[in-house]
């Protein structure tokens, strides 16, 4: 697997891959990768024979006070798992490259950004928004994968290349869970043996809530029993347990005509976990 870092490099290398008809697909991290990403570049791999990753801990999209500096950083042991994987190329900017001296510019999105992560986070998504932009222009993938384990970032990302007339075509993939239902994420490694164990309460009480709403339960009810259970399994502060249209992100207080999704971003211990679940008839 070749790795890159600079953008001259990337674009003569892609340009020429591209000349000789190769489709390419893009799989955009943050490193720290798991079986999770492992999936991204397998799914990568059945649309586009060249699959390029990245590697970027994209300082814009936390907020002071976030786990910026804490967030782990291995790419020695990155670089062998998307090797073994099957990814091609790694591109592994600096942050100097990425946002070069006098660097102004900063992506909104509106809609589906607002909600949830977005009230929870200010700002955040501007930078997700603004990153993957960069992401996609430098790489200019045919085909770009993202986890729907961040499901409201993958609505974010449509509605970005949907707008700007992006050419990529965006991809989520499924969450790739434990074998007890955790979601696969690189802050489960904030987590003490104890506190993991807890965390599986989460998807437990998604599909237990996904449950009793498709049984006619009231979805407020419902949303209620889900804060109680993670309540009572220790998580220390929940965000939102929340039933929301799964494209635009609006509220539901009932299901209806369109694909409704449950999210829910909550504390416990040292992470902030997120997880959700279609909630489908
Ligand atoms: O999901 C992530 O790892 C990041 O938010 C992304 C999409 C790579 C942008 O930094």
């Amino acid at each position: 697997m070749q790795i890159i870092r600079d953008l001259p490099a990337l674009r003569a290398t892609l340009g020429e891959r591209r000349l000789a008809g190769d489709r390419i697909a893009l799989v955009p991290t943050m490193g720290a990768l798991h079986a999770g990403h492992v999936a991204l570049i397998e799914e990568a791999r059945r649309r586009a024979p060249l699959v390029v990753a990245s590697i970027f801990v994209n300082p814009r999209q936390f907020a002071p006070g976030e786990d910026l500096d804490r967030y782990p950083r291995r790419e020695r042991a990155d670089a062998q798992m998307l090797e073994e994987a099957g990814c091609a190329l790694l591109w592994a900017p600096s942050a100097d490259t990425m946002y070069p001296q006098g660097f102004a510019t900063s992506v909104t999105v509106g809609g589906p950004s607002e909600p949830l992560e977005g009230a929870a986070r200010p700002g955040h998504f501007d930078g997700v928004a603004t990153v993957v932009l960069k992401l996609l222009n430098q790489v200019q993938p045919d085909v770009a994968l993202f986890g729907e384990k961040d499901w409201q970032q993958l609505a974010v990302i449509r509605r970005l290349v949907a707008d700007l007339d992006l050419a990529a075509e965006i991809v989520g993939v499924p969450i790739v869970r434990d074998d007890q239902g955790l979601a696969l994420s690189s802050r489960n490694a904030y987590l003490t043996p104890e506190e993991l164990a807890a965390a599986r309460a989460l998807p437990r009480a998604l599909g237990e809530a996904a449950g009793a709403i498709l049984k006619g339960q009231p979805v407020e009810a419902a949303l209620a029993t889900a804060c109680a259970r993670l309540s009572e399994a220790g998580f220390s502060a929940i965000d939102y347990v929340s039933l929301r249209d799964a494209e635009t992100l609006a509220p539901l207080d009932a299901l209806g005509e369109r694909p409704a999704r449950l999210l829910a971003a909550a504390k416990i211990g040292a992470a902030r976990l997120l997880d959700n679940l279609a909630v489908a008839r």
